[in-house]
């Protein structure tokens, strides 16, 4: 694996492969590599001949310094892995390499970044998301790119970035890796304190409970979350938002009917987590005549 930190260098080394007609993946990372991330990149490896990962930790999408400050970094330790997995390029570029003085464009994805975590982190957060990865994919050029469910709405602002500019890219959206007590993996987990992860599991128990909720009949919205609300109660974790959204618009649904995804967030000690999971119902009307059953 070789490491590149310029636009230039990686450019010159893709220049070949793209001549000879290889598909190029790429996984978009900020580091601190877990199972998650690993199995982006064990997913690009296996479906593409060229595997880039870019290691950015992209200041433009912090709403806090000192989140940013504290934000976990090792990039030996992360270029390890990477190799491990067969990863052929670690594209990891310096701050003034991807926003050199007098950088004075953003691209911004209006409609589904206003709700969740836009309205939590600020509006600025999405922007710096949505700014970086069109500027990633302008730099490596990928055949196709790698994005996590555990970041939902940040996949489906990435794949509406994608469609409205007309980026010459597949998104594919990879599940969710879990711990084995269900907690989603996270760069930040490892700021949790022991006393801390037994809360943080409330977010992922609060998703089961409204699944459980909805699988066994329920249909009111309201209904199932207050199933997923007394579990973050038990745990004392006082959630940002616990919702029932629907999957393609992040809208509330009135109903709980199509694809709906149920989207937790909130503070354990000093860490902000974030979980999802996808519940599909069948429509009403198809369920009820028996229409659309496997
Ligand atoms: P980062 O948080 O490092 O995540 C990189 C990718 O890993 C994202 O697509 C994220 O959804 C995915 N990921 C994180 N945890 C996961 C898990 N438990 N299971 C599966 N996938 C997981 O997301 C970002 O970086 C940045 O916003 C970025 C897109 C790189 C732009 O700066």
């Amino acid at each position: 694996m070789r490491t590149v930190r310029t636009v230039a260098e990686l450019r010159a080394e893709l220049a070949t492969s793209r001549r000879a007609g290889l598909t190029i993946g790429l996984v978009p990372t900020m580091g601190a590599f877990h199972e998650g991330h690993l199995s982006l990149m064990r997913r690009a490896r296996t479906q593409c001949e060229v595997v880039v990962v870019s290691l950015f930790v992209n200041p433009a999408q912090f709403n806090d310094t000192a989140d940013l400050e504290r934000y976990p970094r090792d990039e030996r330790h992360d270029a390890q892995l990477a190799a491990d997995v067969g990863v052929d390029y670690l594209f990891a570029p310096s701050p003034a390499e991807v926003y050199p003085p007098g950088f004075a464009t953003t691209v911004s994805v209006r409609g589904l970044t206003e709700t969740l975590e836009g309205r939590h982190r600020g509006s600025r957060h999405f922007d710096g998301v949505t700014t970086v990865v069109t500027k990633l994919l302008n730099m490596v050029g990928p055949d196709v790119a790698y994005f996590g469910r555990k970041d939902a709405q940040q996949a489906l602002v990435i794949g509406r970035l994608v469609r409205d500019l007309d980026m010459p890219v597949r998104i594919e959206v990879c599940p969710t890796v879990r711990d084995r007590d269900g907690l989603a993996l996270s760069s930040r987990n490892a700021a949790l304190r022991d006393a801390d992860r037994e809360a943080a599991l409330s977010l992922s128990r609060a998703l089961h409970a409204v699944q459980e909720a909805v699988a066994a009949g329920e249909r009111d919205p309201d209904a199932a979350r207050r199933r997923g609300w007394e579990e973050l109660q038990t745990a004392e974790v006082e959630p940002d938002y616990l919702e029932l959204v629907s999957a393609d618009s992040l809208a509330p649904v009135q109903r709980i009917d199509g694809d709906v995804l149920a989207v937790v967030a909130g503070r354990v000690g000093a860490t902000r987590l974030i979980d999802n999971t996808l519940i599909h119902v069948l429509p009403a009307a198809a369920a009820s005549t028996g229409n659309g059953r496997p």
